[in-house]
């Protein structure tokens, strides 16, 4: 197949072999068939809740001639638990992929890791699947045509986080580098312009924006 783009390359590496895979949102299914290529004995679920996606996924699947179970629905709603052990998501609003894991729970009793990349709030990720007794064990930064991904690999266990490693990531944190701190700068400037519309008399909203613009300013 050809060359996958580098956001979806990135999120690969964080995948293992001999894994029960549930890709959520597959749309085109690219990442899966690099991974069957790529990877060891993978089971892999591709689901998605849109039908035109999931034709583009048949299509390419056939193209690739890859052994892929193509599943049509919301979420969690399509697989039973003993189906999976790995959660990836990608490309998905932040608070979909909250509900997706929240609304079935009890699919995650064997799932041991996910794999989200999200272009939103990522703090509030952290936060919500941290405490779905998940930890972060990994966290990559990568930049495709000219944005910077995030992608967060969890684990099954319990840690506890601050709110600036929720914030920016305690993985990302140790790791710093180049890429880190722009994201980081173009962030801290993204929220300079809110506070700029935000009321003088929105005291405590414009008191977070603020605190949030120090966590920022010490990297
Ligand atoms: C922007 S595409 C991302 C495709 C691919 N994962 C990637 O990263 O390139 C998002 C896909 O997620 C699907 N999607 C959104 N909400 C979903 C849900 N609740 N359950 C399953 N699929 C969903 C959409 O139909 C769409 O095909």
């Amino acid at each position: 197949m050809n060359k996958i783009s580098r956001r979806l390359e990135a999120i690969a590496s964080l995948v293992e072999d001999n894994k029960k895979i549930i890709d959520i949102g597959c749309d085109h299914a690219l990442l899966d068939i690099y991974l069957i290529k790529n990877k060891k004995n993978l089971n892999i679920i591709a689901s998605d809740i849109n039908n035109n996606a999931l034709n583009n996924a048949k299509d390419n699947i056939k193209k690739y001639r890859v052994d892929i179970d193509i599943r049509l629905g919301n979420g969690l709603d399509v697989v039973n638990k003993d189906e999976i052990d790995t959660i990836i998501t990608s490309g998905i609003g932040a608070h979909t992929i909250v509900g997706i894991l929240y609304n079935n729970i009890d699919k995650l009793e064997n799932v041991d890791t996910i794999i989200i990349q999200s272009n939103n709030d990522l703090h509030f990720i952290r936060q919500k699947v941290v405490k779905l007794n998940y930890y972060i064990e990994d966290e990559i930064l990568v930049l495709d045509k000219n944005i910077i991904y995030t992608i967060i690999k969890f684990r099954k266990g319990i840690r506890k986080y601050n709110k600036k490693q929720l914030l920016l990531g305690p993985v990302l944190l140790n790791k710093k580098g180049d890429l880190f701190k722009k994201k980081c700068l173009l962030e801290k400037q993204k929220i300079e312009l809110v506070l700029k519309l935000v009321p003088k008399n929105k005291l405590l909203y414009r008191y977070k924006l603020k605190k949030k613009i120090k966590m920022y300013e010490g990297i």
